[in-house]
């Protein structure tokens, strides 16, 4: 079996090729947008939510229609959500995978129009899924719009996120926020995996739980390295947590706590990955990685 490492850059490389195939060019008037969209889209991001999506369909079926697309219109959601968290109105960035943030590049109502064009390229793009039965096409829809939401989704998290900017930091309000903007569309990209590859109830009940454990360990872990990496190895400015007063792990656990709880999201991720057997490989992999990540 080739490298985890190896693994990645093959995936990384499918994504990108279908994610250019999927986005209009650069010469589709109005040119502006199109250059906008794909200068945050091939910025250089890990591709977690995409990989996570075709693993997910690998550890259930050899064949998953329309996976692939569920797989770029998650990192289309996902780089929108950072188009705006950018915003100056939002986070105020200027950096984001180790270039100038998009409204730095195009201006603010460019980026704005980016963000929400990314929104219904990504969902153009399930619409188009050939060789899907309307049942399941429909549910992969659901799934990423509920995702993306306002109810426990991506941008009622941005919301709580925001509105809790210098309130005291407790935990129920920490759980709420993380859940919502980071964990829903990491749970959604598991299940649309699972849901293209047909799992049954028990098997997408599984994944769910494994996406929201990983969930969890992703914003906890991207909080710790808010703290203790520097800008250059992040690709984004370090250190704004604190500066904006944000709610995070860190602020409510302190730091060692907050590690340990990550490792304990781990485990749990692992433990719900059982009924998949040696097809999860990759997922479990993914688990780790995610907790040991420098960036
Ligand atoms: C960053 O996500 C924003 C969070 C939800 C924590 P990633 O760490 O996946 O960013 P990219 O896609 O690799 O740039
Ligand atoms: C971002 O959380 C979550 C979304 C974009 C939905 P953060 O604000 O912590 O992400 P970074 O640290 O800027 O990447
Ligand atoms: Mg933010
Ligand atoms: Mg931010
Ligand atoms: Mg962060």
């Amino acid at each position: 079996m080739i490298s985890l490492a190896e693994f990645l850059n093959g995936q990384q490389r499918l994504i990108d090729e279908a994610l250019d195939r999927f986005t209009p060019p650069e010469s589709a008037l109005p040119e502006t947008i199109h250059r906008a969209m794909r200068y945050s889209l091939f910025a250089g991001g890990k591709r977690i939510r995409p990989v996570l999506c075709l693993q997910a369909a690998a550890s259930i079926a050899d064949d998953a229609p329309g996976a692939l697309e569920a797989a770029c219109s998650l990192e289309m959601i996902h780089t929108y959500s950072l188009i705006h968290d950018d915003l100056p109105a939002l986070d105020n960035d200027d950096y984001r995978r180790g270039k100038l943030t998009n409204h730095k590049v195009f201006g603010d109502a460019m980026a704005i129009l980016a963000g929400d064009a990314l929104f219904t390229l990504a969902m153009q793009t399930l619409t188009r899924i050939q060789g899907l039965e309307p049942a399941r096409k429909l549910a992969l829809i659901e799934e990423l719009a509920f995702a993306s939401g306002t109810v426990e989704g991506m941008i009622g998290g941005q919301v709580t996120d925001i509105e809790g900017e210098r309130q005291p930091p407790t935990a129920e309000l920490l759980d709420r926020i993380h859940r919502a903007k980071t964990g829903a569309l990491l749970r959604a990209s598991v299940r649309m995996g699972a849901i293209a590859a047909g799992g049954s109830a028990p098997q997408l009940d599984a994944i769910s739980r494994y996406g929201e454990h990983i969930g969890l360990a992703f914003q906890i872990v991207d909080d710790i390295l808010d703290i203790e990496e520097s800008s250059a190895a992040l690709g984004k400015t370090a250190g704004k947590d604190v500066a904006q007063g944000k709610i995070t792990f860190p602020a409510v656990y302190g730091l060692d706590a907050s590690r340990d709880m990550a490792q304990q999201h781990c485990r749990e991720a692992h433990e719900a990955l059982a009924p998949f057997g040696g097809r999860a490989i990759r997922l479990h992999e993914i688990a780790d990685l995610i907790v040991q990540r420098k960036s």
